[in-house]
């Protein structure tokens, strides 16, 4: 377990260059009871080819959703390494940004988020990494919004984020990463897009003191189970009164497919970060295919097709390609 610092090092041992290719991890956040502030890393990867250009924006992408990428400016890529490169003090540049994707766009995969880590660590190592890793977090967290996805997809692991800290700078953030073992996430992916600011829209301004105790106590208990390996306690510990009541309603199948993963012998079973998407959590050596089946099929039962994938945890976080291999970028490590 490590302690998030302001400015822990980004430096993975190469030079200033041209062009760089990164690899960055989808995430899934909450994790039921820990809203804005829990997340995940999972081994489904977006790869960005990113380049210096005399001037412009061009940005190709293929994969997942390829035809709903931005092409241009807007793109989260680009909006990520031109406020990495404005922090950095570098002068005006232009960007080519090849995106090859895997994660699921606009499921609650963090799709977005690798996008965004995708962009902020490529101008870093383009700039020669003058910002570290905190900074890169900081800069991240403010154009996703919320800290959740960001940080796993920046550090990898298990993580647990706090946004508005005392500290230099107005708004500090401190994170906490941790290696959850012996897991395996069960991800029923259905064929439904729901925009996280919708998803959002729907949740009260306000809860009472007994929900925000209930949530309290379970994410506690979750970042306690995932840090001893006692697993025991995971299926109480992934309750939540927060959020999961409201968006069921944007979810068809969305409590069915919950029930039917622990049926099938999921530990839990949440609403992956805004949804639609269903993320299970299983034992290593579990049912994993019935787990898949039985959400897919209760999916199907409410009317959306949907298929599943079976994704081990990511400890690597966001990677950098070098000559020899992919490299880590947060110099986090886990316990
Ligand atoms: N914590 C966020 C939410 C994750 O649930 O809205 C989605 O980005």
């Amino acid at each position: 377990m490590r302690e998030g610092e302001r400015a822990g090092s980004a430096a993975v041992g190469i030079g200033p260059r041209s062009r760089v290719r990164v690899r960055v991890p989808a995430t899934s956040a909450n994790l039921g009871p820990g809203f804005d502030t829990l997340g995940m890393a999972l081994s489904l990867f977006n790869y960005f080819d990113v380049e210096l250009a005399a001037e412009g924006c061009w940005v190709e992408a293929t994969g997942e959703a390829a035809e709903r990428v931005p092409l241009n400016a807007d793109n989260l890529v680009i909006r990520a390494a031109q406020a990495v490169w404005k922090r950095a003090g570098m002068p005006p540049t232009g960007w080519r940004v090849r995106v090859e994707a895997q994660i699921p766009f606009g499921r609650g995969l963090g799709s977005s988020a690798s996008a965004i880590v995708g962009g902020a660590v490529a101008a870093n190592v383009l700039a020669g990494e003058p910002l570290g890793a905190g900074e890169l977090l900081r800069i991240a967290a403010e154009l996703e919004g919320h800290a959740d996805n960001v940080t796993p997809a920046l550090f990898g692991g298990f993580t647990v984020v706090a946004q508005g800290c005392p500290g230099e700078h107005a708004g500090d953030i401190r994170w906490v990463r941790l290696a959850a073992r012996g897991l395996v996430a069960v991800v029923a992916v259905p064929e439904l897009q729901l925009p996280t600011q919708q998803s959002r829209r729907i949740l009260p301004r306000q809860v009472s003191l007994q929900d925000a105790v209930f949530n309290m106590s379970r994410a506690c208990l979750l970042v306690a189970a995932l840090a001893t390996g006692d697993t025991r306690a995971l299926a109480a510990a992934m309750e939540d009164r927060l959020h999961q009541p409201y968006r069921a309603a944007l979810v068809p199948g969305f409590t069915q497919v919950v029930q039917a993963a622990r049926d099938a012998g999921a530990v839990g079973a949440v609403l992956s970060g805004a949804g639609p998407a269903v993320l299970a959590l299983a034992a290593e050596g579990g049912p994993i295919e019935a787990i898949g089946d039985a959400m897919a099929e209760a999916f199907q039962a409410a009317g959306v097709p949907a298929r599943w994938l079976a994704l081990d945890l990511d400890d690597g976080g966001a990677q950098v390609e070098t000559p020899d291999g992919f490299r880590a970028v947060g110099g986090s490590r886990c316990i």
